[in-house]
């Protein structure tokens, strides 16, 4: 049993690609794709949640996904707002709480006001935390975490000594979280697209090819048992992390 629950993953963090694709096959808008990627992303939260995964981090917008028409932008944008409308009362009765990480700064007033409002309300709920990464990069991240520690290093809270791994790691916007044990890909695409950039260096990759709208409980528990298969050595020996799981056991 014990070892079973250890084989969860704590955190999972996903780029959920493919409903443009899912959608241009079907002749139909890509919005609607991307519409009915909202009903696998239910579905994923509500199985992680289940499954008892502490953390899970959905990658919604990406910093370079303003480059796509006008038109499939604004369409997101809408999906965004309503969604999070639509499910907040849901994720407060699953005692799911919910934060945002990535440059808000540049959403419109209101889908600001929305954020903000979406996680105080759900800001008592102790159970699995979803971490939606909207208008979020890998690289802003870093970037947005050197700046604080030059600032503090200017202003004499922190010398070069004390500029360490852990010290960027607190300023990073995953602070506090373990770091993602598995990262999945949906949609054939085998890259990383400038999601969690530092916090993916111990992370086991998996890679599927269906495509978002077509991703559910199953095709998680897929992910999962193929997880639960890895060997996660960190750099050690295979016969090092034996001993160790040994001990464990013992
Ligand atoms: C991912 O699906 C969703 C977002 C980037 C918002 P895509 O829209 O990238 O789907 P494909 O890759 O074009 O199929
Ligand atoms: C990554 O998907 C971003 C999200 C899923 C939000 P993209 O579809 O934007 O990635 P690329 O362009 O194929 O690398
Ligand atoms: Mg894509």
């Amino acid at each position: 049993m014990q070892a079973e629950k250890k084989a969860v993953p704590r955190h999972v963090a996903i780029v959920m690609d493919g409903n443009g694709r899912w959608a241009k096959a079907r002749l139909l808008p890509r919005l609607i794709g991307h519409q009915r990627g909202v009903e696998s992303v239910r579905k994923v939260i509500r199985a992680c949640n289940q499954a008892g995964v502490e953390c899970l981090t959905l990658f919604a917008f990406s910093s370079e996904n303003w480059k796509r028409p006008l038109e499939e932008v604004s369409g997101l944008m809408s999906l965004f707002m309503l969604v999070l409308e639509r499910e907040t009362a849901g994720l407060i009765r699953h005692n799911v709480s919910m934060r945002f990480i990535g440059d808000r700064s540049a959403f419109s007033g209101s889908l600001q006001d929305k954020i903000a409002a979406v996680e105080q309300q759900t800001s008592h709920c102790t159970g699995m935390l979803l971490l939606i990464a909207a208008n979020y990069g890998g690289r802003w991240d870093i970037l947005q975490a050197a700046r604080k520690l030059v600032a503090k290093l200017a202003s004499g809270e922190l010398s070069a000594q004390e500029l360490t791994e852990q010290a960027l790691d607190q300023e990073l916007s995953t602070f506090g979280l373990p770091e993602p044990d598995l990262f999945i890909r949906t949609g054939g695409e085998q890259r990383i697209s400038n999601f969690l950039l530092w916090q993916l260096a111990y992370t086991e990759l998996y890679f599927t090819d269906k495509l978002w709208p077509e991703f559910d409980e199953q095709a998680l528990q897929e992910a999962f048992k193929a997880y639960a298969n890895r060997q996660r050595r960190f750099g050690m020996t295979s016969e090092q992390i034996q001993n160790q799981q040994g001990d464990v056991h013992a």
